[in-house]
Parts: structure tokens; C-alpha cells; sequence
């Protein structure tokens, strides 16, 4: 009898360290949306991916930087080996590891690593997974 209360006890202590803090943080596709449709955005207020980052065009061309509408479904082919949410995470925090064809390294914002917290960018990832 008292080893079972011991184990309960044991797996109820692991339970609570998973479910704790300390844990992986996980995106939310609705808070990552707002985020991504700002004008400004992280702590020095730069400007925000809309900005740049259009819906769609009409014509099929991107313009200022590729447009949000099938972020999902490039990402997942972009960089051979990177999964759709490995590039996008690399996309925001080192732009310039891969940088799409007809644009520059540069072009894109390069601080958002310094500026988003862990919580904002697992959100903006969550969202863009969800742009197929
Ligand atoms: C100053 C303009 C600018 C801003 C602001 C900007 N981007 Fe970009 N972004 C670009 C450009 C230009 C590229 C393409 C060049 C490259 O690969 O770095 C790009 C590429 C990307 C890509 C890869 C797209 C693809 O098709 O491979 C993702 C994902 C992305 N940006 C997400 C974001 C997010 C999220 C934000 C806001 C936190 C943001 N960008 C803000 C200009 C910008």
C-alpha cells in the first residue's frame, strides 16, 4: 500500500514539472495573427511584418518581401532538411540564413530576435503555420 501512495506521489510531482513553467513555450496561432497585423511591434517598436509583408497580390508577384499568403506551404520545401516551422523560426531570428530569391540579405528586419520575447515569437510561428 505504501508503495503505491510512494509512486503516485512520484508521478504526480513529474506530472507537475511538465505542466510547469519551466516547459516548452507554445505558440497561439490568434495571439501570433495580431501580432503579425501590427504596425509596430517588440520592445524598440519597429516596424511591424505587415509593413512589408503583404496578404497577397493580385499578379502573383511579390513586392516589399513574399507575401504571407502560403508561408506554410513554402517554408515546408524552402530549405531542404528544415521543417515549415524550423524555417520560419529561422526566417524571423537570422533573415539572412536563407534569403528568398530577388531580394537581399538586409532586406528584411534584423532585430527581431533582440525585440520579440520567446512567447510573441512561438506565436507568430503558430500563425504563419497556419497561412497554407
Ligand atoms: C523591413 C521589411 C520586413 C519586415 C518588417 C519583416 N520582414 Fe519578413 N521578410 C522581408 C523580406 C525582404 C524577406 C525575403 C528576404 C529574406 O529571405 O530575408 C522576408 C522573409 C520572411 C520570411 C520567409 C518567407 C518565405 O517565403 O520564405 C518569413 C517567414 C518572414 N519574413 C516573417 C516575418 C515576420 C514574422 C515579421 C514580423 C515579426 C517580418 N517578417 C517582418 C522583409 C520584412
Amino acid at each position: 500500500m505504501r508503495k503505491i501512495l510512494f509512486l503516485s506521489l512520484i508521478i504526480a510531482l513529474l506530472l507537475a514539472a511538465c505542466g510547469g513553467s519551466s516547459g516548452p513555450v507554445v505558440g497561439d496561432a490568434a495571439r501570433g495573427k495580431k501580432l503579425y497585423g501590427q504596425s509596430t511591434l517588440g520592445k524598440k517598436s519597429a516596424e511591424g511584418c505587415v509593413s512589408c509583408h503583404h496578404y497577397d497580390v493580385p499578379d502573383g508577384k511579390d513586392d516589399k518581401a513574399p507575401y504571407t499568403k502560403g508561408t506554410a506551404a513554402r517554408s515546408a520545401t524552402r530549405v531542404p532538411g528544415l521543417s515549415a516551422e524550423d524555417y520560419i523560426k529561422e526566417s524571423i531570428l537570422k533573415p539572412d540564413a536563407y534569403v528568398v530569391d530577388k531580394y537581399k540579405a538586409g532586406d528584411m528586419y534584423q532585430k527581431w530576435g533582440e525585440d520579440l520575447s520567446a512567447q510573441e515569437l512561438a506565436d507568430l510561428v503558430a500563425y504563419l503555420l497556419t497561412e497554407k
